[in-house]
């Protein structure tokens, strides 16, 4: 019987909960070519509301095309470029025939050279002169637009792990390349999405940098325990098992509704369960969840320094004042100055977040091995 979670792939239909006004919010940017910004930590959702909000406005209008680009794996402008190009042709097309025509009449100086695989499936890889691209790379970033004017549609280009430009060699012209281009375009616009909210928040909302006010900022949130209760009682049902509403709760609790751990929490505890569920059969799947992963999470924590892992520890501690003389003293910080400095490298290694000065864990089981197993209080 295929189980009725899903986790570590996007969350579509059936499996996708909540989010409504978030989802109501994109549909109206996509319908009125609206930029829209989403960033939240990794694995909270992004990805998935992106396609969900996306397939309701397709099934509605097939005049919108989306092109989607990962950039999880992009490390370059000219990879950059490429998958740009590639994706654009690619969803802009239903025929091979059509996307070779359409690279004949919109390329003027650069010619990309196509390797297309045996296999029907219109799977090509495409080379491009970077040199020519270099000079003139205009033509890349206008391409989508110019196909939507010619064949009369609109287009939201969607680009995901959008934070990796900010690894590019000049990121900063970069942008300005990309931002000078893409606000001139009337029937192309823009989801761009991303986790390292500290990166995503300075490129948008920062007055200097080229692509402030770009579009409309979302910052998704958790997805909220009353909303996953009902969720995990309705899979629970559907496949013939039941459990009750506080165990539904429990799961959504212990893993502090992160949505990924939900889903994989409820996972492991509908495995556990042979028809009826309580909290004991929550609480055996959740151990069993962190055995999964302290390998993981010794390996993460070998990376830490012994400062780090005592402010780690006075934030588990809920200590009021991190840069007390006192806490400074108790937990072997050293000065208020290297609290500043700790948290920053903590922040960068995605270990925490800081919002409006609070701190939080980005990995509530982390968090929860950490104390428990690592310092053991
Ligand atoms: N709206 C949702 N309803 C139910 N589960 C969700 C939802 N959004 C995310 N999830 C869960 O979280 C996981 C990670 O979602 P994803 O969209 O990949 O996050 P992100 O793109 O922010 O990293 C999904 O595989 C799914 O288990
Ligand atoms: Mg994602």
């Amino acid at each position: 019987m295929e189980t009725p979670f899903i986790f570590g792939k996007l969350a579509g239909e059936t499996f996708f909960t909540d989010r409504d006004n978030e989802t109501s919010r994109m549909i109206t940017n996509f319908k009125n070519g609206i930029n829209t910004i989403l960033i939240s930590p990794r694995r909270w959702g992004k990805s998935s509301l992106v396609l969900h909000a996306s397939k309701l406005v397709q099934k509605k209008d097939p005049k919108i095309v989306f092109t989607y680009i990962d950039l999880f794996n992009i490390r370059s402008e000219e990879q950059f470029y490429q998958v740009l190009t590639k994706e654009i042709l690619k969803s802009t097309a239903s025929k091979l025939e059509e996307l070779i025509a359409n690279s004949q009449k919109f390329f003027k100086s650069i010619i990309p050279k196509f390797n297309f695989s045996p296999l029907p499936n219109m799977d090509f890889s495409i080379a491009l002169d970077w040199d020519e691209v270099k000079k003139q790379p205009e033509e890349l970033l206008n391409l989508a637009e110019n196909i939507a004017i010619d064949k009369k549609i609109k287009i939201v280009i969607c680009i995901d792990e959008f934070q990796n430009i900010s690894e590019f060699e000049n990121p900063l012209a970069f942008q300005k390349t990309l931002r000078a281009n893409w606000q001139k375009h009337q029937n192309t616009s823009y989801c761009l999405y991303g986790s390292k909210r500290h990166m995503m928040t300075e490129v948008f909302s920062s007055y200097s940098m080229p692509f402030y006010k770009f579009g409309d900022i979302l910052f998704l949130e958790k997805i909220k325990k009353e909303d996953w209760i009902p969720f995990i009682m309705e899979k629970f049902t559907q496949t013939k098992k039941e459990i009750h509403p506080e165990s539904a709760g429990l799961i959504a609790t212990m893993v502090e509704c992160h949505p990924y751990y939900v889903q994989q929490l409820a996972q492991l505890t509908w495995l556990r369960t042979a028809k009826k569920c309580n909290d004991t059969q929550v609480m055996e799947a959740f151990e069993s969840l962190v055995m999964q992963l302290s390998l993981l999470f010794q390996t993460i924590t070998d990376t830490l320094t012994s400062t780090q892992i005592n402010l780690l520890h006075a934030i588990i501690n809920e200590v009021p004042k991190l840069s007390s003389k006192e806490t400074l003293y108790n937990y072997k910080l050293g000065t208020s100055a290297n609290v500043l400095r700790i948290r920053h490298s903590l922040v960068f290694k995605e270990i925490i977040d800081i919002q409006n000065n609070k701190i939080e864990f980005l990995d509530p089981v982390y968090k929860y091995w950490l104390a428990k197993y690592y310092l053991k209080i």
